[in-house]
């Protein structure tokens, strides 16, 4: 298995930056995906970033993932209250997936308090901003180099 791992982000994580900046931050997806990129470089693993609007190519990229990574670090915006097509995805996985939320889910809207996903995760990291990326991928790779 190449030594690779996949960060996947669901939608309107292309508006990082000017979304919302009060509940988001101010750095854009872009931003994110450099200090993603540099933390993996530092650790010898590549990495493959995507985003997607569409929850279909979320389910697919997945399904590559498992066939081709060690691990996935997701985002899955608001899907990840919605979508069992998701978590049917993830639980037919044999690759550690670490869901990730940059705002704290269980401190806002009661309908983001549920995520559709994570009994299906390996592990869950939210509430702490752009670093949440940084953490969650801290965790898979510490997985994977176990
Ligand atoms: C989010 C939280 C979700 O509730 C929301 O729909 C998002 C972003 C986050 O990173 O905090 O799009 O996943």
């Amino acid at each position: 298995m190449a030594r690779k791992v996949f960060i996947l982000n669901g939608p309107n994580l292309n508006a990082l930056g000017k979304r919302e900046p009060d509940v988001y931050g101010s750095k854009t997806l872009h931003d994110i995906e450099t200090e993603c990129l540099s933390i993996t470089q530092a650790r010898n693993m590549a990495c493959d970033f995507r985003q997607t609007n569409h929850e279909g190519v979320l389910i697919d990229w997945l399904q590559e993932a498992n066939e081709c990574a060690m691990g996935v670090a997701l985002n899955p915006g608001a899907y990840g209250h919605t979508s069992i097509g998701l978590y049917d995805a993830i639980r037919s996985m044999q690759i550690p997936v670490v869901e990730l939320h940059l705002s704290n889910i269980h401190a806002r809207e009661e309908f983001r308090h549920k995520s559709m996903i994570s009994a299906a995760a390996t592990g869950v990291i939210c509430g702490f901003g752009a670093n949440s990326y940084g953490l969650a991928l801290h965790a898979l790779l510490d997985i994977c180099d176990k």
